[in-house]
């Protein structure tokens, strides 16, 4: 048996720098990629059901039909998941003193002079921004989703509801197109470790240090990490 088999190496810094943190439970990764595919799901039909354009759209996932028959259904999965979601993180959401002063100091963000803004909360002014509107879409989606869905009940003297709810469902579900985007982006290639954190739940304490630092000293109490 050679030294090296033996002897063990001491802990260094960087070993206890590179300690996971928490981020999030088995629970909210399984139920945020819930969201993430009904939402994908309703975001292919309802392109391929807007414009003939995309109408070939519909083809990835078994045609007009199908997909007709199938988006209200999704369109009610992914409310449950949005339910779930607000359940889960609604309370980190809270928009706080700090969000506001970080949002009237956007400018240094945009700068990269980050030390010139308040230290973040578990959730960033644009993730709970992102969050807010979501769940006001959903609710949106929701109630103009249910009059397209069983449009032969609205009573043709009342047929008004028919063009607001279409404008409705087609003008949010756009801005959630929008903002959906900018989620994918911000979140997959942004921020290294965001992605990771999704997946396997936890994040390195620099990771979390250099992005949610008021998160940080609340979950960890210890000192800055060594970067
Ligand atoms: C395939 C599409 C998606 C990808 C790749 C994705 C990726 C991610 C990642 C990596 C995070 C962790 C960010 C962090 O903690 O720094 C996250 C958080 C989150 N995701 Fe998604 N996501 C997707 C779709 C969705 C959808 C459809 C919703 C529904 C509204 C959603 C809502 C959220 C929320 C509210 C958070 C927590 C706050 C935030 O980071 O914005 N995501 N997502």
């Amino acid at each position: 048996m050679s030294t090296t088999d033996t002897v063990r190496r001491p802990r260094t810094t960087t070993d206890f720098d590179e300690e996971l943190i928490p981020r999030y439970s088995f629970v909210e990764r399984v139920n945020h990629w819930f969201g993430a595919l009904t939402y994908s799901y309703c975001l292919i039909t309802g392109l391929a059901f807007w414009t003939p354009y995309l109408y070939w759209l519909a083809a990835i996932v078994g045609g007009g039909p199908t997909a007709r028959f199938w988006h209200p259904w999704f369109g009610l999965f992914f409310t449950v998941s949005q339910f779930l979601m607000f359940v889960q993180w609604g309370g980190d959401m809270e928009m706080d003193h700090d969000d506001r002063v970080w949002a009237d100091n956007i400018k240094a963000y945009i700068n990269n002079e980050d030390d010139k803004l308040p230290p973040v909360g578990r959730f960033n002014w644009g993730q709970k921004i992102y969050f807010w509107a979501m769940v006001g879409s959903t609710i949106l989606l929701l109630l103009s989703g249910f009059v397209l869905w069983y449009v032969e009940a609205v009573p043709w003297s009342f047929h008004i509801l028919r063009y607001v709810a279409i404008l409705i469902h087609a003008s949010v579900a756009l801005i959630t197109i929008g903002l959906f985007l900018i989620h994918v982006y911000m979140s997959t290639l942004l921020e290294e470790g965001s992605f990771a954190s999704m997946v396997y739940g936890t994040v390195t304490r620099a990771w979390a240090w250099t992005f949610h630092r008021k998160w940080y000293y609340q979950v960890t109490g210890k000192s800055r990490p060594n970067q």
